[in-house]
């Protein structure tokens, strides 16, 4: 049953009609606050995010636009706990980052994170059935193989369980992805210009694909991304600028 606790808490600053609405940070699939992230180098500390505020619902989709540089990876590698943020507060689905052990950590995110990457990240090693099954083995499933086998059928690769990733083109790695991804019901996808390494038409098919996926499982996406109209399927975009947050608006009618 839900608690009746209705804090009348009125925002400080009226947000601006383009902005996106913050959801209640209480509610947030993905807050933000104050991250800065900055890592040693040869030639001193490079200041890589400078202090993000970021709260995303659940069920909400939004893409992550911004040059080379500008920090998204790093974003999307905080978000998944895979790197630390040097200060600030990072909370995913409830769980506050801070101070979580790393087992604590991965097991998090083995059981509510999906995460696709440009260069799809699958183990050359094994199978395509075997680069989905085993991570649902690690958490305990008795069904892992299975239920592999089911999500491979569901991004039409049921032909091609036993291939492994190099007998498998780029459109079909990345499907054997998005299905590990999936494979598990996260609450949150992350994808890293999942279409960076395809051809335009590959690339479409991975997309439709994504957002059906999305769509059947109600799952938050954040999507980073240099394609406009790519970022345009997304709810919200938001733009990062040399480790800052430098734009967030609704695509509802709001020009880009
Ligand atoms: N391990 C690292 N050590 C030092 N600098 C890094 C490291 N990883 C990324 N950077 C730098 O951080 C900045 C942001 O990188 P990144 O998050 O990959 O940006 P984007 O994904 O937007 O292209 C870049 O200037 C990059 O060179
Ligand atoms: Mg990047």
């Amino acid at each position: 049953m839900s608690l009746s606790d209705s804090s009348p808490a009125s925002p400080a600053v009226p947000p601006d009609a383009t902005a996106a609405p913050q959801p209640d940070p209480e509610n947030a699939m993905i807050a933000l606050e104050g991250v800065e992230l900055t890592l040693p180098s040869a030639a001193g500390p490079v200041h890589i995010l400078r202090g993000l505020d970021l709260s995303v619902g659940r069920g909400e989709t939004v893409s992550v636009v911004g040059p080379s540089g500008s920090g998204k990876s790093s974003m999307m590698m905080i978000i998944a706990g895979l790197e630390r943020a040097s200060k600030g507060a990072v909370t995913v689905g409830g769980t506050r980052f801070n101070g979580l052990d790393e087992d604590s950590l991965a097991r998090f995110r083995r059981d509510s994170v999906g995460i696709v990457f440009q260069d799809f990240h699958l183990v050359p090693t094994m199978t395509a059935l075997e680069n989905v099954a085993i991570p649902l083995e690690f958490a305990g499933r008795a069904d892992a193989f299975e239920r592999a086998a089911e999500c491979l059928e569901a991004v039409g690769l049921g032909h091609r369980l036993t291939h492994y990733p190099g007998q498998l083109s780029g459109g079909e790695q990345q499907r054997t992805a998005l299905a590990r991804a999936f494979a598990a019901g996260p609450d949150l996808l992350l994808a890293d210009e999942p279409t960076g390494n395809l051809d335009g038409e590959t690339g479409q098919q991975i997309i439709e694909l994504l957002f059906r996926l999305q769509a059947e499982h109600g799952t938050t996406l954040v999507l980073i991304t240099h394609d406009p109209q790519l970022a345009g399927r997304c709810a919200r975009s938001v733009k990062l600028l040399d480790g800052l947050i430098v734009g967030d608006e609704s695509n509802g009618g709001a020009s880009l």
